[in-house]
C-alpha cells in the first residue's frame, strides 16, 4: 500500500463544527496513573493513536490488565509499584518520548531488570535529562551513552531529592514526579513552567502534591509512598491536534470552524496567545472545568490579514509542539516575525527547528536564523504553483500535518510521503480534512 498522498488544490471555503483527537499527554498519563491506582479505573475518549496504544502494550507487559468494552478502557491497578514484572523483559515505547520518559519514573522499584527500546526517531533522542535526576534518587539505570536502549533495575533504597528542572520539559518534570511517588519523604522540584497535566491529575486523585507558583517558575512538593484509588476520566480534545485546523481556517478565505471540547489548560495555549497577537481573533466559548483541567470550544474565522509577531520566549514551552504550524501562519503574515530560544524544537521526534526553516525556504519565504532564534519575513501574497515532494525520513507526524495544511492553503501540487505518521497522534486527521472539503488523493 502506498504511503503517500497527493494534494493538488487549495481547500474551498468551509463552515464546520468538528472534534479533533483526544489529548495525547492526558491519555498517556491517565493510563500510567491508572496502572498505579488501587482498583479498576475507567477511561473514556482515550486517544487511540500509536503512542497511546504503545502505552497500553507497555503496562500490559508490566502485568497490568487493560480491557476495552463499549468504548471504555478498564485498567485494573494494584496500587503503587503494583506491576507484576517477569524476568528480563523488554518494553518498547515506539515513537513516544512521553511514554519512554514517564515510564522510567514508575520502574524504579521493579524486581527485575527491564530494557527500554523505541523506534528510529526515539533512538536518536537524548535521555540524559531523565537519567541524571533518576540517578540522584539512587536508581540503577544504564544507557547507550544517554540514548536507548536503557536498562533499569529497581531498588528499595531511594532517597528524595531537590532538583532544578531548567529545560521547561514536562516529560522530565513528570518522570521526577512519578519517581517521587515511589520514594519515601518529600521530593522537591524547582521547575521552569511546562504542561502540568501530571500535577493536576494527581491533585484530582487527592494525592499529596503541592505546587507554589512564582513568575515563570514552580516549586513542586511530592510526598512519596501514598496510595490512590482508581478513578474515572473522560479525555478532552488535544489543542496540538486542533492547531492544524486553526491555522487552516485562518489562512482559508470565508471560512469558519468550531472545534469542540478542547483542553485549554494555560500551559498549552501558547499558540492561541501567539496567533491572537497576530490578529487572529480566536475565541474560547462554553468554557468549563473538568477534574482540574479547563476545556472549551475553540472558535476560529478566516483572518483578513495576519500581522507579524515578536514572540516572547516565555511562551515557548506552552506552544512547543505548535511552532511548525505557527511558522506557516507567520509566513503569510505582514512583516517580520521573531522567535527566540527554540533549541528544544530540535530535540523532538525530528529536528523540527532545522526542518521548519528548510520548509519555509522551500516555499519561498526568507528566514534568518542564528542558532536557536529565527526571523520569518512574511509574505501575505504568497501563492504556490510548483510541484513539491515532502520526504519525512523520521516519520514525524507534525511535519506531515504541516505539509498538508501548507498544500491546502498555499496551492501547488504536493506529494506528501509517510501518511501513516498521522497515526502517532491523530489517526483521523485525513478523514476530518476530507469531511470539511479537502480534496486529497490517497
Ligand atoms: C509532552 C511534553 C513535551 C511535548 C511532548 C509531550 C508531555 O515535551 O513536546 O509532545 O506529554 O509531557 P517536553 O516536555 O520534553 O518539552
Amino acid at each position: 500500500m502506498s504511503d503517500h498522498i497527493l494534494i493538488e488544490r487549495k481547500i474551498k471555503n468551509f463552515k464546520k463544527i468538528i472534534r479533533v483527537a483526544s489529548d495525547k499527554s492526558i491519555s498517556i498519563r491517565s493510563l500510567l496513573l491508572a496502572s498505579q491506582a488501587v482498583g479498576t479505573s475507567e477511561i473514556s475518549n482515550l486517544l487511540e493513536s500509536e503512542d497511546v496504544l504503545n502505552t497500553i502494550k507497555v503496562i500490559r507487559k508490566l502485568g497490568i490488565s487493560c480491557k476495552k468494552r463499549g468504548g471504555i478502557y478498564y485498567i485494573y491497578g494494584f496500587g503503587l509499584n503494583g506491576f507484576n514484572i517477569k524476568k528480563n523483559i523488554t518494553i518498547n515505547a515506539g515513537n513516544s518520548g512521553t511514554l519512554a520518559r514517564l515510564i522510567l519514573g514508575l520502574l524504579v522499584r521493579s524486581n527485575y531488570k527491564i530494557k527500554l527500546i523505541g523506534d528510529k526517531s526515539l533512538s536518536k533522542r537524548d535521555f540524559s535529562r531523565v537519567i541524571k535526576p533518576l540517578k540522584l534518587f539512587g536508581v540503577n539505570i544504564k544507557s547507550n551513552n544517554n540514548l536507548l536502549p536503557i536498562e533499569i533495575i529497581g531498588t528499595n533504597f531511594l532517597r528524595p531529592i531537590e532538583y532544578k528542572e531548567n529545560i521547561g520539559s514536562a516529560q522530565v518534570k513528570s518522570c521526577i514526579i512519578l519517581c517521587a511517588l515511589n520514594t519515601p519523604g518529600v521530593t522537591i522540584i524547582n521547575s521552569k513552567k511546562s504542561r502540568n497535566h501530571t500535577e493536576l491529575m494527581l491533585k484530582f486523585l487527592n494525592y499529596p502534591i503541592k505546587v507554589k507558583k512564582k513568575m515563570n517558575l514552580e516549586k513542586i512538593f511530592v510526598q512519596g509512598l501514598n496510595q490512590f484509588k482508581a478513578f474515572n476520566y473522560d479525555i478532552p480534545g488535544d489543542i496540538s491536534s486542533a492547531s492544524f485546523f486553526i491555522v487552516l481556517t485562518l489562512l482559508s478565505k470565508n471560512s469558519e470552524i468550531i472545534i469542540e471540547n478542547v483542553n485549554i489548560n494555560q500551559s498549552r495555549i501558547g499558540i492561541i496567545k501567539i496567533l491572537n497577537n497576530m490578529g487572529a481573533g480566536i475565541k474560547f466559548k462554553k468554557k468549563k472545568f473538568y477534574n482540574g483541567e479547563k476545556i472549551a470550544n475553540i472558535c476560529v474565522k478566516s483572518a483578513k490579514q495576519l500581522k507579524s509577531v515578536n514572540c516572547p520566549s516565555k511562551l515557548n514551552s506552552s506552544a512547543i509542539d505548535e511552532f511548525l504550524i505557527i511558522f506557516l501562519a507567520a509566513a503569510k503574515a505582514k512583516g517580520v516575525s521573531r522567535f527566540k530560544d527554540l533549541g528544544e524544537m530540535n530535540k523532538k521526534e525530528s529536528k523540527r527547528l532545522d526542518l521548519g526553516v528548510n520548509f519555509l525556504k522551500m516555499i519561498g519565504i526568507k528566514v534568518k536564523r542564528t542558532e536557536n532564534d529565527i526571523n520569518i519575513y512574511g509574505n501575505p501574497e504568497l501563492e504556490l504553483s510548483d510541484n513539491f515532494e515532502i520526504k519525512n525520513f523520521l516519520k514525524d507526524h507534525r511535519i506531515f500535518f504541516l505539509s498538508c495544511i501548507a498544500a491546502l492553503t498555499l496551492g501547488g501540487k504536493w506529494k506528501i510521503n509517510d501518511k501513516m505518521s498521522a497515526n502517532t497522534s491523530f489517526p483521523k486527521f485525513l478523514p476530518i480534512l476530507k469531511k470539511i472539503g479537502a480534496k486529497i488523493k490517497i
